[in-house]
């Protein structure tokens, strides 16, 4: 059992000098959490590979699922990763930081093995959230991160959720707040023909990649993902974001829906069970459950992404066994969304 240190940062008035222990726990070698604006971060050197071990034994995440290296600015990615392409300059010029990991061509023998499983890439970004910032910059090295969770489970957007998950198994939290986009970064790579293919659906859309990327071509690695072949992005095929209730998603016509998700829910009450809801603002006043939460207005989907992980959560603080969500659309941030509920729900989709 380790003792895990909490450090509150605020976002507003973030000075390096206050994550002075923090970073220094990371240079010599321990984990620490902190807040991006996209989910916290479970951070270690990306160099030492018996820091970075330490980051799969806290989350208990299976070792051929590659980390993400934070970095403060683009002179350090040098160092990392071979020379790349205009259309990732132009892409790195447009969204760091931000919530945009691109997967290249790895350096040899600069990181942890462990941090790209093994694999000749590595997925680099520049997060987007000033105590990130300030404490990659005085750590002053690659820090590898994957959400500060434990394998399997939402990703934390605020200290607590990391403190539930972690507690006694990392050495520090960095507490700057609850995060703002909610969901976490999206993976590209880019190959040599410059096609842009997103391996991971997340805080940069769809859209906006487009508009960034000139005539090149994208497309998404969802469709062809194949349980049985490696996966492009390892991390696509295990369980992920998922509730302690089973979770199911509720597709089709907003009245039937709302009809649907009422009759399961009274049914599963007759039965004991505990019930949730998982609904668009709109719609709260129309249905009953023991637990309802809000994603926010149907016309605001950011808002239901920066609320997704922390209702999940919630659900399993109540004890809920059973979770119906309504579906969304794919626009923008929606893709994103729409993955991430699928995922918690293991795919489990009725549609009414
Ligand atoms: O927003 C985020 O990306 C957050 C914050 C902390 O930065 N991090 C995060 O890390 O979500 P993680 O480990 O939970 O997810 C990383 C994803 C996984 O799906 C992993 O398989 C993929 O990125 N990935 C990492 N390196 C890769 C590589 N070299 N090739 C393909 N996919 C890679
Ligand atoms: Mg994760």
């Amino acid at each position: 059992m380790t003792r895990t240190k909490v450090w509150t940062a605020d976002p507003s008035n973030c000075q390096e000098d206050n994550l002075a222990e923090a970073a220094l726990l990371l240079q010599q070698g321990a984990v620490v959490a902190f807040p991006t604006e996209t989910v916290y971060g479970l951070g270690a050197d990306a160099r030492n590979s018996a820091a970075v071990a330490r980051i799969f034994e806290a989350k208990g995440r299976p070792s051929d699922n590659p980390l993400i290296v934070h970095i403060a600015s683009q002179t350090q990615l040098e160092e990392l990763v071979l020379p790349y392409s205009q259309l990732v300059q132009k892409l790195m010029d447009a969204f760091w930081p931000g919530p945009l990991t691109i997967v290249l061509p790895v350096r040899s023998n600069r990181l942890s093995p462990l941090v790209t499983a093994q694999l000749p890439t590595v997925g680099v970004r520049i997060p987007d959230h000033p105590v990130a910032l300030s404490l990659l910059r005085k750590a002053d090295c690659p820090v590898a991160a994957p959400s500060a969770n434990r394998s399997g489970k939402p990703s934390p957007t605020a200290a607590e959720h990391v403190i539930s998950d972690l507690t006694g198994r990392i050495d520090g939290v960095v507490d700057g707040g609850v995060t703002g986009v909610g969901l976490e970064s999206t993976v590209i790579e880019v190959a040599e023909d410059d096609t842009v293919t997103i391996l991971r659906p997340g805080g940069v859309t769809e859209e906006e990649l487009r508009a960034a990327a000139g005539d090149a071509r994208i497309k998404s690695a969802l469709t062809v993902i194949d349980e049985a072949a490696a996966p492009r992005s390892p991390g696509m095929k295990y369980t992920h974001y998922a509730p302690d209730g089973q979770l199911q998603l509720v597709q089709g016509e907003q009245s039937s829906v709302m009809a649907y998700m009422q009759s399961e829910v009274d049914a599963a009450r007759k039965r004991g069970e505990k019930t949730a809801l998982l609904v668009f603002e709109e719609n709260t006043g129309l249905v009953h459950a023991d637990c309802i939460a809000s994603l926010g207005s149907r016309e605001q989907l950011q808002e239901g992404a920066h609320r997704l992980y922390a209702a999940l959560r919630y659900f399993d603080q109540e004890g809920i066994e059973r979770i119906w969500s309504e579906c969304c659309s794919r626009q923008g941030i929606g893709e994103a969304l729409m993955n991430r509920l699928l995922k918690a729900a293991g795919n489990n989709v009725f549609h009414v």
